[in-house]
């Protein structure tokens, strides 16, 4: 197979580049691919640890099974649903793929490390372009250490305030699934229970406290978890939910404090979206584009769109998913 690998795609810092593009220049079969990504996904998979994102372009996938066998491919284990803490209802093609976010094509998904307002959080994302849109819909990708720099260079006194008190998240599960509702998962399908005392155990189990609403739903409030996270190699990143939650929950301003419950500032959390968006890398889909994304590293999101846009989504465990209990 004819790879070509490219650096001069996406965003430089120094010696450092991402996302990396590997273009398949001949037409190959999708067992071509298979064959080739299963050869050297060890290699891919430190790429992708290293420079965050990797972009498949032409490597023969065309389906949901096209990509959940590309997938496959890496060896990578899988992150269940059932298992995840995620508010979003899914609707899933294969066992592990599943269409990413249902919000209608004028919303603007802001960007985030998926499910980093839970103690439980998939290491990796592949996102699979079925159909790209008309316009826009591109997914931005923004890496999360470089942002980190920045925020330490021109913010040191809230990076310090993010790194000693962490931070809290509070969400409302319903008591059913609201399908249209970018966070309408139920509290008894989120925590994976049939039972009041039995959603109250599993949240005592993960550190949280909760409160019952009137109308059964359940309000849930995180315990303390880190707004930055040390990396395996030392890098340290700014590894939260804090630009999705000041930007697009209800009542931010209550959702989402550092741990001493105390609020965050607005001015800062303004600049915090302004430095990300400067760093901000958008995938420009073509459909048969598949994307590694590494969570711990990168941020994403997704753009407003026109048309119709399809992009899969699947998520990969490992030993770094779960914050020590
Ligand atoms: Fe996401």
């Amino acid at each position: 197979m004819n790879v070509t690998e490219r650096t001069d795609l996406g965003r430089t810092r120094g010696n450092d580049c991402f996302p990396l593009l590997f273009e398949c220049r001949d037409t190959v079969t999708l067992e071509q691919s298979l064959d080739w990504v299963s050869r050297q996904r060890e290699t891919l998979v430190a790429r992708a640890a290293a420079h965050g994102a990797l972009l498949f372009r032409g490597f023969g996938v065309t389906s949901d099974h096209d990509f959940d066998a590309f997938i496959q491919a890496f060896g990578l284990p899988n992150f269940t649903y059932a298992e995840s803490l995620s508010n979003a209802v899914r609707v899933n093609r294969t066992e592990r793929v599943f269409t990413a976010n249902e919000a209608p094509p004028e919303a603007v998904i802001d960007m985030h490390h998926e499910m980093a307002q839970t103690p439980v959080f998939p290491s990796r994302l592949f996102f699979f372009c079925e159909q790209a849109a008309a316009g826009g819909g591109e997914t931005p990708l923004c890496r999360s250490d470089w942002l980190l720099d920045d925020l330490a260079a021109e913010l040191p006194g809230f990076v310090a305030r993010c790194r000693e008190l962490g931070v809290r998240y509070r969400n409302t599960m319903p008591a059913e699934d609201v399908a249209q509702s970018g966070q309408g998962r139920s509290w008894a399908s989120t925590l994976s229970v049939d039972s009041r005392e039995a959603a109250e155990a599993r949240l005592a189990a993960l550190g949280y406290d909760w409160e019952w609403l009137e109308d059964g739903s359940l309000r849930a409030i995180t315990p303390v978890l880190p707004a930055i996270r040390k990396m395996s190699d030392g890098r340290e990143v700014f590894f939260n939910q804090l630009i999705a939650a000041y930007r697009g929950w209800k009542d931010a301003e209550r959702a989402i404090t550092f741990g001493d419950d105390s609020p965050f500032p607005r001015d800062d959390m303004e600049r915090v979206c302004e430095l990300a968006a400067e760093i901000t890398f958008d995938t420009p889909w073509e459909s048969g584009d598949v994307v590694l994304v590494d969570n711990f590293l990168v941020m994403h999101g997704r753009r407003p769109f026109t048309g119709t846009r399809r992009v899969l989504a699947s998520l990969v465990a490992d030993d770094g998913s779960r914050l020590a209990a």
